[in-house]
């Protein structure tokens, strides 16, 4: 059983991660454009995530599962979870004997999550999967409850991202594990470079094509990137909002990287 949250988490003492960039650099991330982009997206979303990686987010889900497994019976959390695959991939990868709650703000994405879990075929043997709309900056759930609190491409998009890291971290049980898997930029300029002119030129114009969309969401990606702190700078947030035994291993060149950090016990 789940334990609901008992009150609202107070966000007022949080600041935001990119102080050093004035209010009109920063890319949009109120929660209503979030919300609208990839309300107008969600049906092209799965699609696109597999056209333009050419299928590697599904490897890098897979990577996320097999370096923070799930262990014993506790619940495993899935913030930002969008269409669902990180969750279902837990879900699988606990053989459906651990309850998962994948969890996100906007409800189109939500309904395609819930479309894929209607086709796995569940039996009443099964441990429950629930997709539940909510803020990840106000998780309606009580603290220290879940093994695992895993978030993918969703922390760079939370408004204020050290209160995403610091609810994650709340509703994670002492020793919980907390997986994150974001985008990063590769270390090798022989790499980095083409990458970015793909990131910045290409890829907006086939998202935009393919997913039309009044939020230019395949632009904000690029920007959102570019803007958001990874690799050791990630790390030393996560550690200043109180995570322990932080690591962080760049996957596919770096193109991503997966953050793994504990809850002190
Ligand atoms: C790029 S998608 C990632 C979806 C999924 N995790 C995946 O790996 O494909 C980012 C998701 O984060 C969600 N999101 C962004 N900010 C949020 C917030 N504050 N609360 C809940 N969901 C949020 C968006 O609605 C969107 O579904």
């Amino acid at each position: 059983m789940i334990a609901p949250a008992a009150e609202a988490s107070d966000s007022t003492a949080i600041t935001r991660p990119s102080e050093a960039n004035s209010p009109e650099e920063m890319v949009d991330k109120s929660g209503s454009r979030i919300q609208q982009m990839f309300g107008e997206i969600a049906g092209r979303y799965d699609l696109l995530n597999r056209l333009l990686s050419g299928g590697v987010d599904v490897y890098w889900r897979w990577v996320t599962i097999n370096r923070c497994p799930p262990q014993g019976n506790d619940p495993i959390l899935d913030t930002c979870t969008g269409t669902g695959d990180l969750a279902l991939a837990y879900w699988n990868k606990a053989n459906r004997k651990v309850p998962v709650i994948g969890t996100d703000f906007t409800f189109p994405m939500l309904a395609i999550a819930r479309q894929k879990q209607l086709k796995q075929k569940a039996n009443p043997t099964n441990a429950s999967l629930d997709f539940i709309e909510a803020d990840s900056q106000q998780l309606p759930f009580a603290a220290n409850q879940f093994q695992i609190v895993s978030v993918a491409f969703g922390l760079r998009n939370i408004t204020n991202t050290q209160l995403g890291l610091t609810e994650m971290l709340r509703v994670a049980k002492p020793g919980g594990k907390i997986a994150i898997l974001e985008f990063s930029l590769p270390g090798l300029a022989l790499i980095r470079v083409p990458y970015v002119w793909y990131f910045k030129n290409v890829l907006p114009r086939i998202g935009q094509l393919l997913a039309r969309n009044r939020q230019m969401a395949y632009e904000y990606l690029p920007q959102s990137v570019s803007q958001f702190p990874y690799g050791e700078e990630l790390c030393q947030i996560m550690r200043e909002c109180g995570y322990v035994d932080v690591t962080c291993t760049p996957l596919t060149f770096g193109i991503a990287s997966l953050y793994i950090g504990s809850k002190p016990k």
